[in-house]
């Protein structure tokens, strides 16, 4: 069975409940004291990271999985590649693949790249989508579910909120889709100009515009970083007015001192979460980024699994 993972929008629920729970066997052998075991469900295959987009932690993350499984690795940033001398997107990407390449991660500031490459790339080319525009980011999605899970048990009949810049953020759109496929209940929380209305019924998750109001019975938060890069206008004053109503503030987080903060990362800090936030106990920020090494491990092993 050829597989690829464009979006959480094509996983079922069984698949992310599979993905989730192998991501639990690979976290017991990141643990584990014991040398990492050799496995080599990815030997003899060759995967390209082909990332238009910066990235520390989701392209690290991705490296050290295919490493781990036994792939041989190739990671562009293609940035500095032939497309700054004029070459397409789809004529650089074909130049790569044609090097007998087995599968490739991309990451590209545009929504639907993935699915344009899936369009034009021969079959026999795994894809896997490590975050298009404001599209999707199945694997940080996955990532934040398995997190949760781990805190929380299981997340029929959670409440989760996502706390931030909404409209931008293919973070967000990614979890709204895992979460909802789990059974928790999700609240958007943002200022109404990064808060797009089709959400609540494209979605099935409730909207606020005061977080406030809804933190008093939320099991975790997800605040999300300000997409600067994808804002053509001021959608809010100034930083100062959106950390005092959507930050996780020092004065707000003593009101909550147990509630889970997760973040995908990079924060601003001091507008999304104080320092104080981020540094506390309730940041899972550092369990987030092992997770997505466990993720990733399992997301590959699925893509190239036979059955
Ligand atoms: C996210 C991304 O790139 O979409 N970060 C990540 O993958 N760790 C979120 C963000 O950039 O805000």
């Amino acid at each position: 069975m050829k597989r690829d993972l464009l979006g959480i929008r094509d996983l079922t629920t069984e698949e992310i409940v599979h993905l989730i729970s192998r991501s639990n066997h690979y976290i017991s052998l990141l643990d584990s004291e014991d040398p990492f075991p050799a496995v080599s469900v990815l030997a003899g295959r060759t995967v390209a990271n082909l990332f238009f987009e910066n990235s520390t932690r989701t392209r690290s993350s991705f490296e050290l999985a295919e490493r781990r499984l036994g792939a041989s690795v190739l990671s562009l940033s293609m940035q500095t590649s032939s497309l700054t001398k004029g070459e397409t997107l789809l004529d650089t990407v074909k130049v790569i693949t044609a090097m007998r390449i087995d599968a490739i991660v991309v990451r590209h500031q545009s929504a639907g790249v993935p699915q344009l490459l899936r369009k034009h790339l021969p079959e026999s080319i795994r894809i896997i989508n490590a975050g298009d525009g404001a599209g999707e980011h199945p694997t940080q999605a996955l990532l934040d579910a398995a997190t949760l899970i781990e805190i929380l048990g299981d997340l029929k009949g959670k409440h989760i909120v996502i706390s931030g810049d909404i409209s931008h953020s293919r973070v967000a759109r990614s979890n709204m889709m895992t979460l909802t496929k789990l059974g928790a209940t999700v609240t958007a929380v943002g200022p109404l100009t990064l808060l797009p209305k089709s959400i609540a019924t494209v979605f099935g998750v409730r909207t606020a515009t005061s977080l406030d109001e809804v933190l008093p019975n939320t099991d975790a938060l997800i605040s999300l970083r300000i997409q600067r890069e994808r804002q053509d206008k001021a959608y809010f004053p100034n930083d100062q007015e959106f950390r005092s109503l959507y930050g996780m503030t020092a004065q707000r987080r003593a009101r909550f001192p147990q509630l889970p903060i997760l973040h995908p990362g990079p924060v601003n800090r001091g507008v999304e979460l104080d320092d104080e936030s981020m540094d506390s106990s309730s940041s899972m920020i550092f369990r987030q980024v092992r997770r997505g090494v466990a993720v990733r491990l399992a997301v590959l092993e699925w893509i190239f699994s036979k059955n």
